[in-house]
């Protein structure tokens, strides 16, 4: 059946006390309305709808890449309202399924298992047994168990208060009923408000079969209203990434201490020590090794290969049996081929590193072309930069840089070249050939040293 997907985002989120949409906020590194929507795209055929009010034009302006369908609503009536506004453009058959932008861990998963019951004549109820149902709509059934109405906390009579079966929100209807039943809502109720849950006792009056469905994971339902409701999503998604890493053939050292705000993927035998970061799209290679408090972003890295303690890396690309760290910086543009080795503090940018090079310790790489088999001394530095612009150094392969030279681009140095220490290399250098580029030493025999005054 095709499928409208209604995702409510309208309201003020005021408990956020936030100049920002609540919506907007991130659980796992990523918007919430952002991962409804990410899952909501994986159901076939599904035509999107974001119902905005609050802050609207940055939730539009955030999620524009998934080319939903943008419905107003700027003076949010409730639920039932926001439905009566997307109305209008929903599909004549197949159904809507209802989401919100402040429930982010809801899976495909569930959302299938609702459409896989949904016909013409049905309509799937996403409902939930709570221990505390104090908020929440209650699901109210008949003697024969079969669901008629479902009745808010400020509507309820005592005795449906007991209820301790509650409606999480999500729900999927027919499309030619919906229709008539929207334009049948009222707001004469507690709260003055078009509640969309009114449709329930209309579809059990039309004949309509309701049936209910429950998520795997109370995670799933759990709606955000602050920061302390943030917080606790953000750690049950870290612990569910974890569980799916390690279930993957990843060795985490301790699955509490490992954040993932993006997407991280990873082969066999990889192992992450304690306290690493990974961010945006992160690819670990089979048998990568992590070091403790690293942080890696979008980044993609080479089987076997190790990363030592605390190295950040961001937006570069790691070759094979790479050796890297502790205390390094990849920054943007950074390719390692195989075998190559970053020691500690040493910072590359926009440089590619050729197989089996090294540059292991006290160096700045920028805006390089490096071969394969470089030996780069400590504290070597390229001097790409002239106050204006910045420049290329090229270095082919062979080439022996000695500790303490500097490169002062543009600048090329030919194949098994070799730069003597504490160099400063403004010319090209030629194939073989030895570069001295510092004051020559001179020794004065029985000098006498200074004396106090
Ligand atoms: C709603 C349900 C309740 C359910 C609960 C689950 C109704 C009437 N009640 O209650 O049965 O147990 O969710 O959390 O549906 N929104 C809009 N526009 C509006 C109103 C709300 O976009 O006009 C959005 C809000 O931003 C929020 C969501 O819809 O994200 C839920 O609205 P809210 O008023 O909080 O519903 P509840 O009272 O919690
Ligand atoms: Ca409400």
């Amino acid at each position: 059946m095709t499928q409208d997907i209604v995702i409510l985002a309208a309201g003020k989120g005021s408990r956020m006390k936030s100049t920002f949409s609540k919506v907007l906020h991130k659980v796992g590194g990523i918007a919430m309305v952002r991962r409804v929507l990410m899952t909501a795209s994986t159901l076939p055929e599904a035509k999107l709808h974001l119902v905005v009010g609050h802050q609207g034009e940055q939730v539009e302006a955030n999620c524009q890449d998934f080319s939903a369908n943008i419905v107003w609503q700027h003076d949010p009536q409730g639920t039932g309202d926001a439905l009566r506004r997307v109305a209008p453009f929903l599909q004549a058959d197949g159904a809507t399924l209802t989401l919100y932008g402040d429930v982010p861990l809801i899976r495909a998963s569930t959302l299938e298992k609702m459409t896989a019951l949904s016909t013409p004549n049905t309509l799937v109820l996403l409902t939930i047994s709570l221990d505390n149902p104090t908020g929440y709509g209650r699901i109210v059934r008949d003697a024969q168990g079969k669901v008629t109405a479902i009745v808010e906390q400020k509507d309820a009579s005592p005795s449906q208060l007991a209820i301790t079966e509650v409606n999480t929100g999500i729900l999927l209807a027919p499309n030619n009923h919906l229709q008539t039943w929207l334009a049948a809502l009222t707001n004469n109720n507690a709260q003055g408000e078009y509640y969309l849950t009114d449709v329930i006792a209309m579809a059990a009056r039309d004949g309509v079969d309701i049936v209910t469905v429950n998520p795997e994971n109370a995670a799933e339902v759990a709606g955000v209203n602050d920061r302390v409701q943030l917080a606790a999503l953000e750690r049950e998604l870290q612990h569910q990434q974890a569980i799916h890493l390690m279930q993957n053939g990843a060795t985490l050292l301790d699955p509490s201490r490992i954040d993932v705000r993006g997407e991280l993927t990873t082969g066999h035998d990889v192992v992450i020590d304690v306290n690493c970061v990974f961010e945006g799209k992160v690819v670990l290679g089979n048998g990568v090794e992590i070091g403790p408090n690293c942080h890696l972003k979008d980044c993609i890295i080479g089987d076997n290969t190790v990363i030592k303690s605390h190295t950040l890396i961001d937006d570069s690309q790691v070759g094979e049996s790479c050796d890297i760290g502790p205390f390094a910086r990849l920054r943007p543009g950074t390719q390692l081929s195989n075998n190559a080795k970053i020691g500690n503090f040493v910072e590359t940018k926009k440089a590619r590193i050729g197989e089996g090079s090294k540059v292991n310790h006290l160096s700045y790489i920028g805006d390089t072309d490096m071969g394969a088999n470089v030996n780069v001394g400590a504290g070597t530095i390229t001097c790409n930069y002239d106050g204006v612009n910045k420049h290329l150094t090229q270095v082919a392969d062979n080439v022996f840089i000695g500790s303490n030279t500097s490169l002062v681009a543009p600048v090329q140095i030919a194949e098994g070249a070799t730069i003597a220490a504490g160099s400063t290399i403004t010319k090209q250098v030629g194939e073989k050939q030895l570069a001295f580029a510092r004051a020559r030493q001179t020794n004065k025999d029985n000098w006498p040293r200074p004396v106090k005054k």
